[in-house]
């Protein structure tokens, strides 16, 4: 063997040596720049020294430096594969990221079941004609109390335990947060003339002790029909309409008298109790009555058509007031009013 070859031959096996432990390409672009390097790479030194060499060798030498060169500059960039190859396999197997995996669902809110019990009583009673009306639950006890003929020291008022604005205006304590929707009958005949048929849906507060059916925040509708010659068989005939739809044909509805200032004759609804079916003994739901009451309704006081400021001989009015917790409660069989609002999602997703 020629010197020249024994002396390419070593070059070769020193460079491919050290290009062997170049993993990285960092470290394979440092070994470019020595073996490489325009400037002052051991190669191109080599090659650049070939004009010094005697003539006769000359020729054979400058080829072997260039076959050199093209044997490095091809295994580096094997090498280059390789690194590359070798990152992205490394990616996968540590599950960095797989993007063929299926996204993560997102969870989708629902509303709320007297949320959604509302909608469908305001629905029920909107496809009979009753437009939607809102008032404040920041209420004057004008509005919540004396318009609605319950004044002050009337033992009435004692139906509804009242949550009281502390703020004093004009020296008194005449705020509060309304204790039912009927102020609105008021507000809605202040702002309009007969004939009207209009529901008012919000919350009411109650300074009460909580049981299976009570509860000191709670969601009313209201509804109020005036016109002449209003009569209590239409307000029982919108009533059942309403109790049918939500309820289906198979419950029992039942009609009591009873007594609120603002109307005369008063009647409440009630629905057979979804648990015992109107058996009533040791029901906790039904307090063993075998009903559940979902509603207060009556004609609406003659004086309080007076006080709109309509001819009560001409004017007649129907008005009632229910409950949704408790329709919601006869709806779906829930025994306890107080789920509703201690918002465990356990019991809010079977809605
Ligand atoms: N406001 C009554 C209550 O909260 C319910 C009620 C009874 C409303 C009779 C009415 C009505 O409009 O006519 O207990």
């Amino acid at each position: 063997m020629s010197t020249i070859e024994a002396e390419v031959d070593s070059l070769r096996a020193e460079a491919l040596e050290e290009l062997a432990r170049a993993d990285s390409e960092a470290e394979q672009d440092v070994w470019r720049a020595q073996w490489l390097g325009r400037k002052d790479g051991r190669l191109t030194l080599h090659l650049r020294s070939l004009k010094d060499a005697p003539p006769e060798q000359r020729a054979a030498f400058g080829k072997s430096l260039n076959d050199l060169k093209a044997t490095l500059e091809g295994e580096l960039e094997a090498r280059r594969e390789a690194a590359r190859a070798a990152a992205i396999a490394a990616l996968s197997t540590e599950a960095v990221l797989d993007v063929t995996l299926p996204g993560r669902p997102q969870s989708l809110g629902r509303l709320h079941p007297v949320t959604q019990t509302m909608n469908d009583c305001i629905d029920a009673f909107a496809d009979m004609g009753f437009q939607v009306f809102e008032g404040p639950e920041v209420e004057w006890a004008r509005y919540n109390f004396d318009a609605v003929r319950i004044p002050e020291d009337h033992p009435a008022r004692d139906m509804w335990d009242t949550i009281w604005i502390d703020t004093l205006i004009d020296g008194e304590r005449n705020m509060l947060l309304r204790t039912h929707t009927s102020p609105n009958q008021i507000r809605v005949m202040e702002q309009s003339d007969p004939p009207m048929r209009v529901i008012v849906p919000g919350k009411c507060y109650r300074q009460e002790a909580t049981d299976a059916t009570h509860e000191w925040m709670l969601t009313q509708i209201e509804g109020l029909a005036v016109d002449e010659g209003v009569r209590m068989s239409d307000l029982k005939g919108a009533l059942y309409a309403f109790a049918r739809r939500l309820f289906g044909d198979e419950r029992q509805i039942i009609f009591h008298h009873s007594y609120f200032p603002f109307v005369e004759p008063g009647v409440e609804m009630a629905i057979d109790c979804f648990l015992c079916r109107a058996d009533g003994s040791n029901c906790r739901t039904c307090h063993g009555t075998g009903w559940i009451e979902i509603l207060g309704a009556g004609m609406v006081h003659p004086e309080i058509i007076e006080n709109a400021g309509y001819d009560s001989s001409r004017y007649t009015g129907f008005a009632f007031g229910v409950g949704i917790e408790r329709v919601a409660m006869l709806r779906w069989g829930i025994e306890d009013i107080r789920h509703f609002y201690q918002n465990d999602l356990r019991f809010l997703r079977q809605f």
